[in-house]
């Protein structure tokens, strides 16, 4: 695709089968690229069940449907069976895994740590790292070729190190990034064994091994643990304001309590994990889109220019450094272009393209019923792209998150970040940093895709580019 696709230019998503899949393929497709699973009856019916390989599911894109298995009656829908199995191994009980009591309690300590004025707090950390990106890509030299999908891995693991560990991982970042990528190729790559339920202890043919790298992360993560609580204790950890120290000295407000080792453990690997490859492709997406939408992609520029040059004035800044103006006071504010790529990108290309729930008890929601055990499938990658829900469902339309529109748009049908109590506790951090990074790239450089490179949506656990997005950078002279 060229740099001037005309604007009927659909973004990439596979081909859509008319028929319903056998069992054979309907496996070989969950193991190779889980969004390829869905046919086109999915993106026009609202409620449809089936009979599968993971036994009885309610597909749900009715929006009120979707309300109330996330929100109203939430209690009953708890996480599936497969995706606990899957993610349990690495993440404990962390936040992202936990149900019951053990949820609800670290909900209420660690929800408190993302509130806006913490977040606020981040911004140092979020702005240092834009710009060692851009320092990386300008002394790379100009033209050089880049894969944006590993730098956007890069950008963002950089932002989580340096606002969970203020004083750093003492580990090497390369080799962090590493094991964090190998450990949810292998986890993200659903075997079909875990699909059809077959016991543990048979064998996962073909499924890369990753004690080696959850070895890594736990004692990465222990020896860190220590030294800190250790300077907490002696009153020597200065005033280390991130999110580790925040991990291990706040108190549940209904009981008091820290959290254990064991818990702290849990969620700094959750952090990682949750908020590395989800805001990462959040941004690899969005990238490519301006790539394909020139016109757009002048729009956005002018506006960071416009926003980062003012800001900059306002503080008495050096005009030299290209990023000063970020700490303008309602800066974001005026970041509406760029919010509303990220907005649109995540629309068409939702990092978590699918949310399982499976029911406690029988249930039933107008003329819906819902029966004990089933799974209900809410998949954003179906939804943001339904038919019933969204007008030209499948082209890059950023202006219908723009002020005036935004509002128009129906909470249920749009779930980047899923929606009632389990909702992403760190989104407000995810689109501060997002929109942060690609400012600061519009404010430097301007990225183009390698001239007839096919692009393809691939989902594991989270939805990349297959084989990585090679972009052509050329410096910004602004
Ligand atoms: C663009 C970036 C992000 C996206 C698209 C995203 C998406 C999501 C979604 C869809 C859920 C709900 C999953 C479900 O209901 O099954 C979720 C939950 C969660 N996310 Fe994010 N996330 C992002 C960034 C982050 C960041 C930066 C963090 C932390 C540093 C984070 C931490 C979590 C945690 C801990 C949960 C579990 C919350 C709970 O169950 O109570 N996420 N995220």
């Amino acid at each position: 695709m060229s740099a001037t696709a005309p604007q009927s230019f659909h973004p990439p998503a596979p081909p859509r089968s008319e028929k319903p899949l056998g069992k054979i393929e309907f496996i070989r497709r969950v193991w190779k690229n889980q969004i390829t699973t869905w046919t086109q009856k999915s993106f026009e019916e609202s409620v449809y069940r089936i009979d599968g390989l993971m036994g009885k599911a309610t597909v749900a894109h009715d929006t009120a449907l979707v309300k109330h298995v996330l929100v109203d009656n939430f209690a009953n829908y708890p996480k599936d069976r497969v995706q606990r199995k899957v993610l349990k191994p690495g993440l404990g009980d962390g936040l992202l895994t936990a149900e019951g009591e053990v949820w609800k309690m670290e909900r209420r300590v660690i929800a408190p740590l993302f509130r806006p004025k913490l977040v606020d707090d981040f911004m140092p950390a979020i702005i240092e790292s834009s710009r060692w990106l851009v320092d990386r890509w300008r002394a790379a030299g100009a033209d050089s070729p880049v894969d944006i999908s590993a730098e956007m891995s890069r950008v963002t693991l950089e932002v989580l190190q340096r606002s969970i560990f203020q004083a750093g991982l003492k580990r090497d970042t390369g080799e962090l990034a590493g094991a964090m990528s190998r450990y949810f190729e292998a986890v993200g790559q659903l075997h079909p064994f875990d699909v059809i339920g077959l016991p543990d202890w048979l064998p996962r043919f073909g499924k890369p091994d990753v004690s080696r790298e959850l070895r890594f992360f736990n004692e990465a993560i222990r020896d860190i643990m220590s030294e800190r609580r250790a300077a907490i204790a002696s009153g020597d950890a200065g005033d280390a304001r991130d999110l580790l120290s925040l991990l291990l000295t706040t108190r549940d407000p209904q009981t008091g309590e820290l959290l254990n080792d064991t818990l702290v453990r849990d969620n700094v690997l959750t952090f990682i994990a949750a908020g590395h490859e989800t805001t990462s492709g959040s941004l690899t997406w969005a990238m490519f889109l301006l790539s394909q939408f020139p016109d757009w992609r002048r729009e956005v520029e002018e506006e960071v220019d416009t926003a980062l040059d003012a800001g900059a004035i306002a503080i008495g800044a050096k005009a030299e450094d290209p990023f000063a103006g970020f700490a303008a006071p309602g800066v974001f504010d005026k970041l509406v272009k760029t919010r509303a790529t990220l907005e649109e990108a995540m629309r068409l290309y939702p990092p978590g393209a699918l949310l399982l729930r499976q029911a406690i008890a029988d249930d039933a929601c107008g003329e819906y019923k819902l029966r004990a055990g089933e799974l209900v499938v809410i998949a954003p990658w179906v939804l943001h792209r339904h038919k019933l829900l969204w007008d030209r469902p499948d082209e890059f339309v950023p202006r219908r998150f723009m002020p005036g529109e935004r509002e128009k748009v129906d909470r249920f049908s749009y779930l980047p970040f899923g929606a009632g109590p389990r909702v992403c506790v760190g989104s407000g951090f995810a689109m501060r940093e997002a929109i942060t990074i690609l400012a600061a790239i519009a404010r430097t450089f301007r990225c183009d895709l390698k001239a007839g490179y096919p692009v393809e949506p691939v989902l594991r656990i989270t939805l990349r580019p297959g084989g990585g997005l090679p972009m052509r950078l050329t410096p910004r002279s602004g």
